[in-house]
């Protein structure tokens, strides 16, 4: 009997092999400055990952199917890879995208996903940067173990190779579509691929630092390996250049054992997010900020109300429903930004604040 899991992890080696080549070949490892914390936590979790958590799902997967669901044992075993690897694929990263948007906004979802942002550069390595309950409760891998027990293991070993082909190519460094972008004839192509997968430069945006760029949206392209899903709800934006830098703003960063163990290890460091008792500070204040505003400037007004360096944006709507609002100014002199956060003019106050009953 062919073990087709086998297979898939084979070719996925194949395929990290490949862009550790091409990164060594372009001088990006060489010029790396991960820590050795940073090479443990992705390196260690690619291991735990692969060795530990994916099969286990998987094996749990099939022996509940067994004991629940016996009777569809075997639905798609003889049923045409035509079907079962879209079937796989589109199911897969529906469910992932949904998770991972998820994850931007619901505050313990984030502690467990923000390893994965945390990251200052790209790289191949970058896509596997999560806490392990993170993966233990990754609802793609469920998926993945729920086709291998309706006979579907040769359909999952394939579309896995192929996703993983589109995840690891648009985290790594060497991003094929500057190419593509560089010269003008193959500029539809580019145009045309990153409105059906998840691109070098439609990704590396999902993992800028701040949005004040012009090209970072760290709360939109949740896609993983179709962009189709953010475009269908709304949270895709489309770019050509890559992010000025990548991760968060300020990180604390944790040691391994905190970003991967949480919540059962906590961090040390009561300023980060991860520690024990940490709680996020409400910043907002009834009177707005009257500040001088440069034409032209791009500014990142706060939604959230946590900001420490209100009106402006510090990161901290990580985890939350918010995003920040980036203006530029129309015109040099004074404003009136506004702190309470409820105007309805944003990002300048309208007065509301004056109003007595104030939502939480
Ligand atoms: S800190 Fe970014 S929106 Fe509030």
């Amino acid at each position: 009997m062919i073990n087709w899991e086998a297979y898939g992890d084979l070719v996925v080696i194949g395929i990290l092999a490949l862009f550790v080549l091409l990164e060594m070949i372009s001088g990006a490892l060489g010029r790396t400055k991960r820590t050795t914390n940073d090479w443990i936590m992705e390196f260690g979790v690619y291991i735990v990952l692969g060795l530990l958590i994916k099969p286990g799902i998987v094996i749990s997967a099939v022996l509940l199917g067994n004991h629940f669901l016996a009777e569809f044992q075997h639905t798609l075993t003889n049923s045409s890879l035509w079907l079962s690897i879209p079937l796989y694929l589109f199911g897969d990263d529906l469910v992932q995208y949904c998770y991972h948007r998820y994850a931007h906004s619901n505050s313990f979802l984030w502690k467990l996903h923000r390893p994965h942002h945390q990251a200052e550069e790209m790289g191949f390595f970058v896509s596997y940067r999560n806490a392990g309950l993170y993966y233990l409760m990754m609802p793609n891998i469920w998926w993945m173990g729920l086709i291998t027990f309706l006979g579907g293991a040769q359909a999952v070993a394939i579309g896995l190779a192929i996703k993983q082909l589109v995840i690891i190519s648009s985290h790594s460094t060497v991003a094929y579509d500057k190419l593509l972008y560089k010269f003008k004839v193959l500029r539809p192509l580019a145009f045309l691929l990153q409105r059906v997968i998840v691109t070098p430069a439609f990704h590396h945006s999902h993992h800028g630092k701040s949005q004040l760029d012009g090209v970072s949206d760290p709360n939109g392209n949740f896609g993983n390996m179709f962009s189709i899903w953010d475009q269908i709800l709304g949270t895709a934006s489309f770019r050509r250049e890559f992010p000025e830098s990548y991760g968060l703003e300020n990180d604390p960063k944790e040691k391994w054992t905190a970003q991967f163990f949480y919540p059962a290890v906590a961090s040390a460091d009561p300023a980060s997010e991860i520690s024990r008792g940490f709680k996020k500070q409400d910043h907002r204040t009834e009177e707005p900020s009257k500040l001088e505003l440069e034409k032209g400037k791009a500014y990142l007004w706060c939604r959230c109300g946590l900001s420490a360096n209100q009106p402006f944006c510090d990161g901290s709507h990580h985890g939350t429903k918010y995003k920040p609002l980036r203006f530029e100014a129309k015109r040099s002199g004074k404003a009136n930004l506004c702190q309470c956060k409820r105007t309805g003019t944003e990002p300048f106050c309208d007065g509301s604040h004056q109003m007595k009953s104030r939502s939480t």
